[in-house]
């Protein structure tokens, strides 16, 4: 890319089933020029998300769509380049929403100053941003955990996954993961300090829910609907609770598979509650205060996945339904002028 070029990644089509490479188009164009009221951003990180697979489609959904032949929707991370906002000034680090692209021009609205001196600029994509905010509300106001309760997650070595794991020993709770791989669980019981751990692909999921939760399950914080929230119902303890966050199973779907047996949540009155993480916009202080003091004594790990390169963010981004992502996810766009 030449220095006085933009990069971007457009979405040229939407995708039938699993995203592919042909659904985005790579293009460089003239680097814009912020206007009074704006600013121009360098991007550093580009966060990938599964929700993205959403917008990837004109179905109905609690968003609006990603824009066909506009640059690809995503947080970032950036440093300011050029400013004409009054709150905003040269060499601010901030966390946006300036898509997949290596510069971009904000108004301001729904970006925000980061303090790199605080923890990396990184984190803000995840276990300071969305994701962690994810799973700080959706376990402790959803699961409502309680010490000496089992708490089951899936996608657990993920970028919501790791910190619901983490906050529920926090809590004094049995935690206990489901994730794609060996490897993967053996993170998360020796690194993050999960009791227990299932391989959804090696294991049959009954049999070890069973194993891993001798004394049922009273939590259990739900990432991607399916086989999983199928075997875990029918393991669920009366009265247990099941925040419904993501449903990755079925993203991809062309066709939507018939529903798991709910039978269980009837008899054993549990409940699911719907979970948006915009809903806790007014509580972010909250969030931001417990998840710093745990990072800055050790309790809380966290794993970032980085590809290098705007160029890798289309075969990244498909690799999250592959599982192929470890940590959060996020693409290394530019420089990192805070890394030493
Ligand atoms: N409601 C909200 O406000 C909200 C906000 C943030 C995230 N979410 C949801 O939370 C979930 C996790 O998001 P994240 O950002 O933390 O992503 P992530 O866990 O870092 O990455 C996605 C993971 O999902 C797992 N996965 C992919 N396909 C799967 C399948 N067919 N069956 C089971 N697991 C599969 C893979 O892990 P393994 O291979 O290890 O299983 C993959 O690594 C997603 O469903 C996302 O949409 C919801």
């Amino acid at each position: 890319m030449s220095e006085s070029m933009n990069q971007q990644i457009l979405l040229k089509s939407y995708p039938t089933g699993a995203p592919t490479r042909s659904n985005f188009a790579l293009v460089e164009t003239a680097i814009p020029q912020p206007r009074d009221g704006e600013v121009l951003n360098r991007t550093i990180y580009l966060s990938l998300d599964p929700y993205m697979r959403g917008r990837m489609s004109d179905r109905e959904s609690y968003a609006t769509p990603a824009e066909l032949g506009k640059v690809m929707v995503g947080s970032t991370v950036s440093q300011v380049m050029k400013s004409k906002h009054p709150q905003f000034s040269e060499g601010d680090f901030v966390v946006g929403y300036d898509g997949w692209q290596a510069y971009g021009i904000s108004k301001g609205e729904s970006l925000r100053k980061l303090d790199p001196n605080q923890v990396p600029i990184s984190y803000a994509l995840g276990i300071t941003g969305m994701p962690g905010m994810t799973a700080y509300f959706s376990l402790l106001d959803i699961g409502q955990p309680k010490a000496g309760e089992t708490v089951v997650v899936s996608a657990a070595s993920g970028a919501a996954g790791s910190v619901v794991g983490q906050i529920a020993k926090i809590k004094g709770c049995r935690a206990v993961g489901v994730v794609g791989s060996d490897q993967k669980c053996d993170y998360i019981v020796n690194e993050l300090g999960f009791d227990a751990c299932i391989n959804r692909k090696t294991q049959d999921l009954n049999s070890a829910l069973k194993a891993a939760c001798p004394n049922g399950i009273d939590v259990y914080v739900d990432h991607t609907a399916g086989p999983i929230l199928e075997a875990v119902l029918q393991q669920i303890n009366l009265g247990a609770r099941i925040p419904l966050v993501g449903l990755i199973s079925q993203y991809n779907a062309e066709k939507l598979p018939t529903g798991p047996n709910l039978m269980p949540l009837l008899v054993k009155r549990a409940l699911i509650k719907g979970f948006l993480v915009g809903d806790y916009q007014e509580r972010h202080a909250e969030f931001i205060h417990d998840v710093s003091q745990w990072l800055q004594a050790g309790k809380l790990k966290y794993k970032e996945d980085v590809v290098k390169g705007l160029e890798a963010a289309p075969d990244a981004f498909m690799g999250l339904f592959q599982g192929q992502n470890f940590g959060k996810l996020i693409v290394q766009v530019g420089d990192n002028p805070t890394e030493h």
